[in-house]
């Protein structure tokens, strides 16, 4: 990715202090999403990173994930797979439930949509804690598939998510952009 894009995307991500609720300054990806040079940029940017691991298919995580990983998979020429919240699949599903800050929450995937075949590229905006990736890869592995990595437009560095999806890479790189 170039400096100027880096910058471009940059500068469509909006500091929404205060939400949703008082001390979190949340990052705004919609400014991105209605450039279409950013968006474009970013798909862009994400389909070369899942071509260059040899991913066979894309999962997002829900919401947010969806709307990077759907068109980074078409452009990539590979399948989307989408890892939802729990209760939101209607087939077999493997689940997989994680640590927040307070409690715990639980993802899911359809089983038959991945195996051993395929290696993954997980894509979503945020790294925060972490949690939500870690599960993630946890499910893809389950599924008998191998991860080809984890790229994440934004990294919230102060949370340490790095550190705590770092053992569940075994390898494979995360990407933050
Ligand atoms: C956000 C974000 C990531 C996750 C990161 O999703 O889009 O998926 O949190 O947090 P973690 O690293 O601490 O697990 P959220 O659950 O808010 O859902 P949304 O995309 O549906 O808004």
């Amino acid at each position: 990715m170039t400096g100027a894009t880096r910058e471009l995307l940059l500068s469509r991500i909006r500091d929404v202090p205060d939400y949703p609720k008082p001390g979190v300054m949340f990052k705004d990806i919609t400014p991105l999403l209605a450039d279409p040079a950013a968006f474009t940029a970013l798909t862009e940017t994400l389909a070369e990173l899942c071509v260059r691991q040899g991913a066979t298919k894309v999962v997002g995580l829900e919401a947010r994930g969806f709307i990077l990983a759907a068109p980074v998979a078409v452009r990539a020429g590979v399948g989307f797979i989408p890892v939802r919240k729990a209760g939101k699949l209607p087939g077999a599903t493997l689940s997989q439930a994680y640590e927040l800050e307070y409690g715990t929450a639980e993802i899911e995937v359809h089983a038959e949509d991945l195996g051993a075949d395929d290696r993954v590229m997980v894509i979503d905006d945020v790294l925060a804690t972490g949690g939500t990736a870690q599960a993630s890869l946890e499910l893809i592995r389950r599924a008998g598939a191998e991860v080809a990595g984890v790229a994440i437009l934004m990294e919230l560095a102060f949370l340490g998510g790095r550190a705590r999806l770092e053992p569940a890479l075994r390898g494979a790189p995360l990407e933050s952009l």
